[in-house]
């Protein structure tokens, strides 16, 4: 699958992580010393949203219970969790924010939209 544009780089600003949706792939995208990465936008400790964490310098914080993960490789860096996040490939061009997420993304196993109980 092609990259496909998320956002505008201003949205993301230097240590800041923010949600975003790809179709019904829900990503969170930070960006740390200039670079951005994408993710998934669940922990996969207790599935607590990584775009309420932080961008630290030693990766992706999640503020439910502190586990950090690697930017690159998605790998958690501290406990509690312990198994990786799924990391997609991420590039900025021109002013804008590209990620490229892999077909299976937005299946049911994949990254979801979180139904947030509006109806109709
Ligand atoms: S849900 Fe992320 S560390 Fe617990």
């Amino acid at each position: 699958m092609d990259y496909q544009r998320v956002a505008r780089s201003g949205q993301v600003p230097e240590g800041v992580v923010r949600r975003f949706f790809v179709g019904e792939a829900e990503i969170a995208v930070a960006r740390w010393a200039g670079r951005i990465y994408a993710m998934s936008n669940y922990c996969t400790h207790l599935d607590c949203l990584l775009s309420s964490g932080h961008a630290t310098e030693d990766g992706l914080l999640c503020s439910c219970h502190g586990s950090v993960f690697d930017y690159e490789s998605g790998e958690p860096i501290t406990p509690p969790a312990t198994k990786p996040i799924r990391v997609y490939p991420a590039k900025e061009e021109e002013g804008e924010i590209f990620v490229r997420l892999p077909p299976d993304a937005v299946s049911a196993d994949g990254p979801r939209r979180r139904h947030l109980g509006v109806t109709g």
